[in-house]
């Protein structure tokens, strides 16, 4: 294999700081991570002179690609005149104001530096208002890193439970029993047991937690009949349904909420409104909202952030959502939507058990013959993951792709038809690789369902 010296020296420098020598564990890669040198539309260059087409977007934040030359122009222009202040700017309110007329359920908007954080704030929000402790959430769903936010996102075979009341799994060791008590789990898209569930802690539930089309638990979307039925069961309860749209609202124009008959009470954004900058933001009902008002006799959710809404952040994420309207919305899910149909016929070709979920910009890749639609049919048992990460790796360092870890990929309007051909070809010839692999695999059944 190629030797990559200057991102190994790194490595050997970070491990020295840093645990792991990561901040992040998604970089981290075995022998060592690649270190990126510069990064401009769609292609990345490491340290060491490769480049390659970015199919990640990191992590589905970068919805321009890397450095648009009118975000750069933007947010050089606002450098030069401070970066964050203790007062308030005029770039906040701004992006607010274009956010609210975006999708007018955003009555009220609140900007945090995350999408953890927006979750976390959705939730106390949902608390104060209701003056009720507990959340309901996915089984597999990821929303971030509060604690309660964590539970069950990566329940396996061996805690996850009864499919009828799935266990509340604690993700970080320590994790205080406290928190698993005031989560309820829940399996995605299953309106009779969900709704069971929901039933036997009717009274004391802030809110139901949900992601339109939720990653981890199989990028699958939230069916009609299960969103409205969330609805109905959240207004019989006086419980509040929160959408976590952190990396869905790049589905549609207004977010992936636009295409259902009913609307969440708030949502958490993050990711593509930052422009490239760390982000999140709290948006929806103006009564609800009032819990974070400083001009209320009795606040109920104090709130604040040393970086909340700088106008670096605010500045990029402004001009990024400009330039992503309607038109360009449509573009990139068109150009998506070829994608995965050449990524269909690549599957018929390379005649691999793989299928393939989706929606908007957004694809991902199961090593299962028919798609799944549930968390548990999407979990894959290690012996698969270590063929995923072989074909990631054959990608990686064969192909120049950068995909996902979850063999996931997040487009940008910095591709075109030329990059979905090259993605097209070395996916298959990445499955023609792992093609015997995954053969020998499936000799060996597993069922976990
Ligand atoms: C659905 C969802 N919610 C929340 C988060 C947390 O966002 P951040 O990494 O900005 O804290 C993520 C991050 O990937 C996410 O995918």
């Amino acid at each position: 294999m190629k030797s990559y010296p200057k991102s190994e020296a790194l490595y050997q420098k970070a491990v020295e700081y840093i645990p792991g020598g990561v901040s992040r564990n998604t970089v981290f890669h075995k022998p060592h991570p690649h270190y990126a040198a510069e990064a401009k539309g769609c292609f990345v260059k490491d340290v060491d002179g490769t480049e390659r087409i970015d199919f990640a977007n990191n992590m589905a934040s970068l919805i321009h690609g890397h450095a648009h030359p009118a975000i750069v122009e933007a947010v050089t222009e606002q450098l030069k005149k401070g970066t964050a202040y203790t007062l308030a700017t005029e770039a906040e309110v701004r992006l607010a104001e274009l956010l609210h007329n975006r999708v007018k359920e955003f009555e009220k908007i609140r900007f945090v530096n995350s999408g953890t954080e927006a979750v976390m704030a959705m939730i106390k929000a949902s608390r104060a208002f209701t003056g009720k402790p507990k959340i309901a959430k996915a089984e597999g769903a990821y929303h971030g890193t509060y604690d309660f936010a964590e539970v069950s996102q990566t329940s396996n075979p061996f805690n996850w439970g009864d499919r009828n009341s799935p266990n509340s799994v604690a993700l970080a060791e320590g994790t205080p029993q406290s928190v698993l008590d005031n989560v309820i789990v829940f399996p995605y898209n299953d309106v009779e047991r969900t709704i069971a569930i929901l039933d036997s802690h009717a009274d004391e539930l802030a809110c139901v937690i949900i992601d339109p089309v939720p990653h981890r638990v199989g990028l699958l979307e939230g069916k009609h009949e299960f969103i409205e039925a969330l609805h109905k069961w959240t207004r019989r309860n006086d419980a509040l349904l929160v959408f976590d749209e952190v990396v869905t609202f790049r589905v549609n124009y207004g977010g992936a909420q636009e295409r259902y008959a009913v609307k969440p009470d708030l949502t958490a954004l993050g990711k593509i409104i930052g422009g490239g900058f760390p982000v999140g933001a709290l948006a929806g009902r103006a009564d609800i909202m009032e819990v974070l008002d400083p001009r209320q006799q009795k606040l109920k959710f104090p709130h604040s952030g040393t970086f909340s809404a700088n106008p670096i952040t605010m500045t990029a994420g402004r001009v990024a959502m400009e330039l992503f309207d309607q038109q360009a919305v449509d573009d990139l899910n068109a150009l998506t939507k070829k994608a995965i149909v050449q990524i269909e016929n690549v599957i018929r070709l390379a005649d691999v058990p793989i299928s393939i979920t989706g929606a908007g910009s957004m694809f991902r890749i199961h090593f299962r013959s028919a798609a799944p639609q549930t968390y548990r049919e999407a979990y894959q048992r290690p012996a698969v993951y270590a063929v995923i990460n072989e074909l990631l790796d054959y990608l990686f360092y064969k192909e120049n792709l950068i995909m996902i870890n979850t063999c996931a990929c997040m487009f940008s309007t910095a591709l075109t038809q030329n990059e979905v051909d090259r993605l097209s070809q070395a996916l298959l010839n990445g499955f023609r690789f792992i093609r015997p692999k995954l053969e020998e695999l499936y000799t060996q059944h597993v069922n976990y369902h």
